[in-house]
C-alpha cells in the first residue's frame, strides 16, 4: 500500500468520526509490516474531555487486535484543514511511545496535500519509558 492509498484509508475512517461537538472530524489509517491496515475516528463526548483523537483510536485499535508497536511501518492522518493536519502534542507522545524511530507519519487533508515527517521530527526530544531508569 502506497502513501495515497493509506491516506484514502484514513478518510473513510473519518467519515466514521464522532464529532458533533467540535464538527472537526479527523481520520487515521495505520499500516503495519505484514500489510494490515487499522482505522480510527475521533468520537467525542459531551463531557469534552472525555474525546479521543483519531490517531489514538487507530493505534489503539491496532493494539488491541494483537499488534506490537515494532509491527508499525506507517500512520495516516487527515483532516480538512488548510494545509496537512498537524496532530495534537497527547497523540505525539503516543506516537512515539509505539512507532518505530523510522517510520513514516503521513499528514494530509481533503485536497490531497501531504507532508510526511518522523517520529522524530513530530516531537523531538521526547520522554521515554527509558528516562526513568
Ligand atoms: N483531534 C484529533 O482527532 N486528532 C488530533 O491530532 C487533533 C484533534 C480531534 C479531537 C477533537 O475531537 C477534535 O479533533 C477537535 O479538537
Amino acid at each position: 500500500m502506497n502513501q495515497e492509498e493509506l491516506l484514502q484509508a484514513a478518510i473513510e475512517a473519518r467519515d466514521l468520526s464522532y464529532s458533533p461537538y467540535s464538527r472537526f472530524a479527523v481520520g487515521a489509517a495505520l499500516f503495519t509490516k505484514d500489510g494490515r491496515v487499522y482505522q480510527g475516528a475521533n468520537v467525542e463526548n459531551s463531557s469534552y474531555g472525555l474525546s479521543m483523537c483519531a490517531e489514538r483510536n487507530a493505534i489503539y485499535h491496532a493494539l488491541m487486535e494483537g499488534c506490537a508497536g515494532d509491527d508499525f511501518l506507517a500512520l495516516a492522518i487527515v483532516a480538512d484543514t488548510d494545509g496537512p493536519v498537524s496532530p495534537c502534542g497527547a497523540c505525539r507522545q503516543v506516537i512515539a511511545e509505539f512507532f518505530p524511530k523510522d517510520s513514516q507519519i503521513i499528514l494530509g487533508n481533503l485536497r490531497g496535500e501531504m507532508k510526511v515527517m518522523s517520529v522524530g521530527e513530530l516531537l523531538p526530544y521526547a520522554f521515554e519509558g527509558g528516562d526513568m531508569q
